[in-house]
C-alpha cells in the first residue's frame, strides 16, 4: 500500500511516502521567513505552503520512484493548526485524491505525534503489546495520555496555560535568542551549569504549593516565563552574555524536571511499563537524558521518535493513515477543516 502524507499545519511543508508501512521519501522545507518576527507569522505561513507545496509532493514521489498512478491513498493534517495553513495541505491533499479517485485520510496532528515513536519498517508492528503513556510536548500543546493497543487513548494531564516547547521559545526571546530557541537553548546548555539558578517548577514536589499536586498530572509554564523575566531584569547585560549557558541550562532544567516528574508519575499510578515522548520538544537532549534515567531506575522501556520525526513531518502523518487503515479503520473521501480538532479519532471504525 502506498500513501501520500501531506503537512502544513504551522511552518514546516512537508510531504512523505510510506510503502508498506516504510517510509520511503520524507521532504521537510521549514519556513525561515519567520526568524525576524520572533515567533511564526499566519499569513505568511499559508503562502510559503501555497508556494512550495506542488514541488514538495512532487520531491517526496520522485525521491520514492512513486508516481501519482501508483498511490492507494492520501492522507494529510486536518488539524489542530494555524487554520490557513491547514487549508492549504488539507485543500491540496483533497483535490489530489479527488482527482486520482483515492480514499483520503484526515489526520489529526497531535495523534500523528503520538504514535511518531512506531514510525519504522513495519509501523503496526512495533507499538508495545500493551498500553503505554505518551508524553507529546510541542511548540502548541502538552499532554500525557494514556495509549491503548487498539490506538485509543485518554489524556490525562495537559498544560493550564503555556506549552512546553512555548516556554523555551518565549524565554529565550528574553535571553535574546531568535524563534524557535528550543533548540538553541539545548545547545547552549551543553556547556551551562543547570543548577546555577533554581527556576520554579509549578505543580510539582518542588513547588511551593507541594501538597496538592500529587496526583494532579497537569502543567503550568506561565510563573517560569514570569520568573525568568524579572529575574533577567535584574541582571546587567554583560552578567547575562557571560552566563548565558548557565542561565540557558537553568531554564532547561526547570522544563526538564517539571516534565520527567510527571511522566514517571502517571506510569507509576497506572502501573505501565512503557512511556513514549514525542513532538518537537522530544528532540531536547536533555530530556531524552533525564526520561531515560528515570525509566531505566523504574523498569520502564522508553520509547522516543528519530530526531527528524520529532519535530512536524509528513512521514508521521502517513504513517498514522496506514496503522488506521491497517486496522480497518476506513478513509473519508471529504473532511472539512478542523482548526481545532478535538482528540476524537480522525478516522473511523467500519
Ligand atoms: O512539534 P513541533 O515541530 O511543532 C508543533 O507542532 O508545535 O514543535 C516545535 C517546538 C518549538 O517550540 C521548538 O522550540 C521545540 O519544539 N524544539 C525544541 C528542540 N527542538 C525543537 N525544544 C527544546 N529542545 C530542542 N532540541
Ligand atoms: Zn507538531
Amino acid at each position: 500500500m502506498n500513501i501520500l502524507g501531506i503537512e502544513t499545519s504551522c511552518d514546516e511543508t512537508s510531504s512523505a511516502l510510506l510503502c508498506n508501512g516504510e517510509v520511503c521519501s520524507s521532504i521537510i522545507s521549514s519556513q525561515l521567513c519567520h526568524t525576524s518576527f520572533g515567533g511564526v507569522v499566519p499569513e505568511l505561513a499559508s503562502r510559503e505552503h501555497e508556494r512550495l507545496i506542488v514541488s514538495i509532493v512532487d520531491a517526496a514521489l520522485t525521491e520514492a520512484n512513486i508516481t501519482k498512478n501508483e498511490l492507494d491513498a492520501i492522507a494529510a493534517t486536518a488539524g489542530p493548526g494555524l487554520i490557513g495553513a491547514v487549508m492549504v495541505g488539507l485543500s491540496f491533499a483533497q483535490g489530489l485524491a479527488y482527482a486520482l479517485d483515492l480514499p483520503f485520510v484526515p489526520v489529526n496532528h497531535i495523534e500523528a505525534h503520538i504514535f511518531s515513536p512506531f514510525i519504522s519498517e513495519e509501523a503496526s508492528r512495533r507499538t508495545p503489546e500493551g498500553s503505554f503513556v505518551s508524553l507529546t510536548v510541542s511548540g502548541g500543546h502538552t499532554l500525557l495520555s494514556v495509549v491503548e493497543p487498539d490506538l485509543s487513548y485518554t489524556v490525562v494531564g495537559r498544560t493550564l496555560d503555556d506549552a512546553a516547547g512555548e516556554a523555551f521559545d518565549k524565554t529565550g526571546k528574553m535571553l535574546g535568542l531568535p524563534y524557535p530557541a528550543g533548540p538553541i537553548i539545548d545547545k547552549l546548555a551543553e556547556e551551562g551549569d543547570p543548577s546555577f539558578h533554581l527556576f520554579p517548577r509549578a505543580l510539582t514536589s518542588q513547588s511551593q504549593s507541594s501538597k496538592s499536586w500529587q496526583g494532579n498530572f497537569d502543567f503550568s509554564f506561565s510563573g517560569l516565563k514570569t520568573s525568568v523575566l524579572t529575574w533577567l531584569q535584574k541582571q546587567t547585560p554583560p552578567f547575562i552574555e557571560l552566563h548565558k549557558g548557565d542561565i540557558a541550562a537553568s531554564i532547561q532544567s526547570a522544563i526538564v524536571g517539571v516534565l520527567v516528574e510527571k511522566s514517571m508519575a502517571v506510569v507509576r499510578s497506572r502501573g505501565i511499563r512503557a512511556l513514549s515522548i514525542a513532538g518537537g520538544v522530544s528532540a531536547n537532549s536533555a530530556l531524552r537524558r533525564a526520561m531515560q534515567q528515570a525509566c531505566d531506575r523504574e523498569g520502564v522501556r522508553l520509547y522516543l521518535p528519530k530526531p527528524l520525526y520529532s519535530t512536524d513531518n509528513a512521514a508521521m502523518i502517513a504513517s498514522l493513515a496506514h496503522l488506521k487503515l491497517s486496522r480497518g479503520m476506513r478513509a473519508e473521501y471529504l473532511y472539512n477543516i478542523a482548526p481545532y480538532a478535538s482528540f476524537a479519532a480522525a478516522s473511523r471504525r467500519d
